[in-house]
């Protein structure tokens, strides 16, 4: 059975339908992250879990105990927000042995319980400094410290990392889920970053106005996306979109909107005479100075941009601009420049049917 078991929550802002039949199963230990373009309703999901705000239908079950009229502080929930809300006025130990405190644990036990948690979090030093002391990078431990200090049930993180700049980001990714799997808390992770996302989650629930379009594996969503949505949310991707003409050797004709035709394979077999869009993502993509297996349409390069580890190349061709991307396996950079003709195209089995 699953931790957390949310049911076709809705929930309204006034008129404002803001979750619709919002539905997730997240299990015990979990990562989860729930991704999506802002305004979908991602916090507000947050809220109703947290017992901030109460759902008009649906229900939230965790550990088999329906939550719907139970109130936030009884829920014992972690929660850590954007700005982190750390107290300005108290110490770092302060701040982090608060919720403790709140419930009434001993002044001396509460300290120690803080103090043991500061030091998972590598700030045993700072205890006695003050929030406006700190970088944004230790605040946000202390801001993570707390939360976990109270053993929650669930820990619920609202794009905590997304003040930090890049660098930092990237280490507390790591610190975060090093963390989290030490102590084995369940939790939920809001981003609108897909990268963080797939590098982080267990699972990813991708939503979109107010409900999840796909919740699976960071690799399963990427690469098996459900819908054209998914597809272009998560990553880069060319489309095709037309009817589908002809069918040889495993091989179809389709027919762009614009006239234009184009030969692919794809995975499985299409219906001739249907409509159909096809995806294919940017590296999984070949591009060569002559015809091959797998490049066998003809474009011009109109655009280079080297980008370290990989080249982005964007080929003019059927009317269409697409985007390639290729390794940069060797120490001499980009191989093609902007003006060249080219040949490229894809392996069948790249062709996300959308
Ligand atoms: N307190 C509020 N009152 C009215 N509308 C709100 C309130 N909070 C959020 N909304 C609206 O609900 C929708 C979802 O918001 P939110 O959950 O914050 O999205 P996200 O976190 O995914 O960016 C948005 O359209 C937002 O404008
Ligand atoms: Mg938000």
């Amino acid at each position: 059975m699953s931790l957390l078991s949310i049911h076709d929550l809705c929930f309204r802002y006034g008129e404002k339908s803001v979750l619709k039949n919002f539905s997730l199963e997240v299990e015990e230990g979990e990562f989860v992250s729930l991704l999506g373009p802002s305004g979908c309703g991602k916090t507000t999901a947050l809220m109703l879990i947290a017992g901030f705000e109460y759902p008009e239908s649906g229900s939230i079950v965790v550990g088999g105990e329906n939550l719907n009229d139970v109130p936030a502080y009884r829920r014992n929930m972690g929660m850590v927000f954007q700005n982190y809300a750390l107290f300005p006025h108290m110490s770092i130990l302060d701040n982090v042995a608060y919720g403790l405190r709140q419930r009434k644990i001993s002044k001396p036990a509460a300290y120690k319980a803080a103090e043991e948690v500061l030091s998972l979090v590598q700030l045993q030093g700072m205890a006695h400094r003050f929030p406006g002391q700190i970088s944004g990078g230790q605040q946000q431990r202390v801001a993570l410290a707390r939360a976990i200090v109270i053993k929650p049930r669930l820990l619920l993180l609202d794009e905590s990392l997304s003040a930090l700049d890049r660098k930092l980001r990237v280490e507390m990714e790591v610190e975060l889920r090093k963390i989290q799997r030490e102590v084995g808390i369940t939790t939920i992770f809001v981003t609108h970053d897909q990268e963080e996302a797939l590098t982080m989650s267990d699972r990813v629930a991708l939503m979109r106005d107010g409900s999840i379009e796909q919740y699976d594996q960071p690799s399963v969503i990427y690469e098996q996306p459900k819908n054209l949505f998914v597809a272009g949310f998560l990553g880069k991707a060319n489309f095709l979109k037309g009817d589908i003409e002809a069918a040889q050797d495993g091989h179809y004709s389709m027919r762009l909107e614009d006239g234009n035709r184009v030969q692919f394979g794809v995975p499985r077999p299409l219906e001739v005479g249907s409509s159909y869009t096809i995806g294919v993502r940017p590296e999984k993509m070949e591009i060569s100075a002559t015809p091959t297996e797998n490049a066998t349409m003809p474009g011009t390069v109109s655009l280079v941009t080297y980008a370290g580890g990989v080249t982005q190349y964007e080929i003019q061709a059927l009317g269409k601009e697409w985007m390639v991307q290729s390794q940069n396996a060797t120490v001499h950079g980009a191989i093609f420049d902007a003006g060249q003709q080219v040949w490229f195209g894809w392996k069948p089995d790249n062709s996300l049917i959308l």
